[in-house]
């Protein structure tokens, strides 16, 4: 496993960390208990460091706090506050005794709250008292990552990036680079649509499934068929999957990838098998054009490091 370090911190998460939504069973459909305990097993045998987790994950932080006993500190512990209703306090106390640990590596607010919200203060005492060692905040806009590039008051940015969503990462990265906050990338396989196992036409459990929430049929079969436009990886890389999931690795500015796995096997494969090494120039050429092609992002960043890596 490659490690990189998370922007200006002293944490040094895996290349791929360990994308905990999934092993909750509530958003991907139930999960055995043993599973999703083996599945953290495995990707901290092949060398994986980071979890990353919410209160709103439905069991993760339990699971993650049982397996987390006796090794704790072999792990950077994230997780988010999703602006219960409770408050920051409340929250953040009982996620500590679900995961069974006396504070949180990386504490992220689960959206962008606005640069006047009174939260930061208390963000700030926390830290103080301890309790949370470095702050991030997940993000979804180029507006939100602009501005959050300017905040002292945060180590860190969480995103998404993948194949088919290169925006609003690609936008930012150079700044993202610049900055020298951490950056985590999630959904990386756009909620599994990009391993490659779904053709057209699938529909997700309503109800226990989050992708029959988050996506319309038509957004579903949309994405199932643009992803035929980057089936060339599984010659260039031997699978769409081991494309999809190296792709972010190419961008200095990022620190890890977040892969979900709600089983041993999927956690040896994405912990053990994914190669650490950046997607090769011709790859990412190729990238660049199909998305070019879909209308999906602006490329003159992808091109520079493509460049970069030919020379
Ligand atoms: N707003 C936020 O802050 C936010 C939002 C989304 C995600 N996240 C974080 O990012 C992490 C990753 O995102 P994600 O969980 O949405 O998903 P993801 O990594 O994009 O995809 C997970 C899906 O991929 C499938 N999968 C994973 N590895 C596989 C393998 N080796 N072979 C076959 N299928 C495989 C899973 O299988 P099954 O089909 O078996 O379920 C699941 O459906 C989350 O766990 C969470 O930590 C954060």
């Amino acid at each position: 496993m490659e490690y990189r370090r998370f922007g200006q911190t002293d944490l040094e998460p895996s290349a791929y960390g360990f994308g905990a939504w999934g092993i909750g069973g509530s958003s991907y459909g139930p999960v055995q208990k043993s599973d999703a305990l083996a599945a953290l097993a495995e990707a901290e045998e092949q060398g994986c460091n980071l979890v990353d987790t919410a209160a709103v994950y439905g069991e993760s932080e339990s699971l993650i706090g049982e397996f987390l006993r006796g090794r704790r500190d072999r792990w950077i512990v994230a997780t988010k506050y999703s602006f219960q209703k409770q408050g920051l306090e409340r929250t953040l106390e009982q996620q500590l005794e679900r995961l069974g640990t006396d504070h949180v590596d990386l504490y992220q607010l689960h959206s962008d709250p606005g640069p006047d919200a009174p939260i930061w203060e208390q963000l700030e005492r926390l830290k103080q008292d301890g309790k949370i060692r470095y702050l991030g905040v997940s993000l979804y806009s180029h507006r939100s990552i602009e501005w959050m590039l300017d905040s002292p008051l945060i180590d860190g940015i969480q995103v998404a990036f993948s194949l088919l969503d290169p925006q609003p990462f690609l936008r930012c990265s150079e700044a993202l680079e610049r900055s020298g906050k951490g950056v985590l990338i999630r959904s990386s396989l756009k909620s599994g649509l990009l391993t490659g196992k779904y053709k057209p036409g699938t529909r997700f459990d309503k109800g226990r499934d989050h992708r029959a929430e988050d996506m319309t049929p038509q957004e579903i079969d949309t994405a199932l068929r643009q992803l035929e436009s980057f089936r060339f990886l599984e010659q260039t890389e031997g699978s769409l999957l081991l494309g999809a999931a190296r792709y972010p690795l190419a961008f200095p500015a990022v620190s890890s990838v977040l892969l979900g796995a709600r089983n041993a096997e999927q956690a040896r494969f994405n912990f053990g098998e994914i190669p650490r090494q950046p997607l090769s120039a011709e790859s990412l050429a190729r990238i660049e054009q199909a998305q070019k092609a879909l209308g999906l992002g602006r490329r003159s960043l992808l091109r520079r490091i493509v460049d970069r890596l030919r020379r």
